[in-house]
């Protein structure tokens, strides 16, 4: 089934309406693995200089700043601008949308409703939040479906997006919360990453070395997480031995209220997920 979807989607002409970081990590994750031709692509920026910069990493693909070249021959349209710019793009492709077309939109916070009644037609829209490790192939994307969003048109994006990492569906009311989750946590990582490699600098390890464990150990975790299923409390247990030097680590972590701060974030990142709507 992969295959033949993955077959069906390089005879596809696609457009990237925004060719920004995520835009740009997609589209090169993509082509990458071979999953569009890059003669079928038409990338789009603002700025004629981002156009120069684009071109300058010659991915064989048709960069511009035309949005409605790129949307008038594409088959499947990917959004990928800023909620605020949203509006303004609609507005632009709109003269050449028709139902055949689908679009996939990563945008945050910007409804599928938003966008069906803005083109006013029975488009089908299938929402995405991807992240930015779909970069290596290690990405996470949750999709939502549209109105008009038919099996198939979920079985495209599912396919374009397990081709750079795990694909979950959800409904559309929980993309907000998948922003502020997996669309936000790769910074929160990295936040926590760092912290850890900070401490191991502080106990005498080299930077490079330091950084290297906190990485390999994070990635160890929640690959154990992953591959055993195992609830996380329990896993934390294992390495937790009687009077071992873990628990007191521990402690540090429950003294500086390190789970809440981390509950606390996921919640304001959804809510600003949610407040970004109504600064399209
Ligand atoms: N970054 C992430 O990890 C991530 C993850 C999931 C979802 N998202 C969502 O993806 C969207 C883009 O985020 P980003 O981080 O990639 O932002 P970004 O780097 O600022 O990219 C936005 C891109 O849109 C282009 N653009 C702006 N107005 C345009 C227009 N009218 N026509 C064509 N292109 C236009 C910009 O072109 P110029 O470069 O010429 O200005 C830029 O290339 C946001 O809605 C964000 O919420 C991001």
């Amino acid at each position: 089934m992969k295959t033949t979807l993955s077959n069906k989607l390089l005879n596809k002409r696609l457009a990237v309406i925004g060719t920004g970081k995520i835009g740009g990590i997609l589209l090169r994750a993509f082509l990458k693995h071979k999953l569009v031709q890059p003669k079928r692509v038409h990338a789009t920026v603002l700025y004629a200089d981002e156009v120069r910069a684009l071109a300058k990493q010659k991915l064989g693909v048709r960069i511009s700043t035309d949005n409605r070249a790129a949307v008038r021959h594409a088959d499947v349209i990917l959004l990928a601008v800023k909620p605020q710019a949203i509006r303004e793009v609609l507005e632009d492709i709109k003269p050449e949308m028709k139902p055949g077309k689908l679009i996939i939109s990563v945008v945050a916070s910007i409804p599928t409703q938003l966008i069906e009644k803005q083109l006013g037609l029975d488009v089908p829209v299938v929402r995405a939040m991807p992240n930015t490790p779909c970069a290596i192939g290690c990405g996470m994307t949750a999709l939502a479906k549209g109105t008009h969003a038919r099996k198939e048109h979920m079985e495209i994006a599912r396919a374009m997006f397990e081709a750079v990492g795990r694909v979950v569906v959800v409904e559309e009311k929980q993309i907000d919360a998948v922003t502020g989750l997996s669309a936000s946590g790769p910074a929160f990582i990295y936040i926590l990453l760092e912290s850890l490699a900070e401490g191991g600098v502080k106990v005498g390890l080299p930077r490079d070395i330091s950084t290297l464990l906190a990485a390999q150990t994070m990635m160890g975790a929640a690959r154990m997480v992953l591959d055993t299923g195992d609830h996380p409390a329990l896993l934390k247990d294992a390495v937790t031995t009687p009077a071992g030097s873990t628990m007191d680590g521990i402690l540090e972590l429950e003294d500086g209220k390190v789970r809440v701060t981390l509950i606390k974030a996921v919640m304001k990142a959804t809510q600003r997920a949610k407040e970004l709507v109504l600064e399209s």
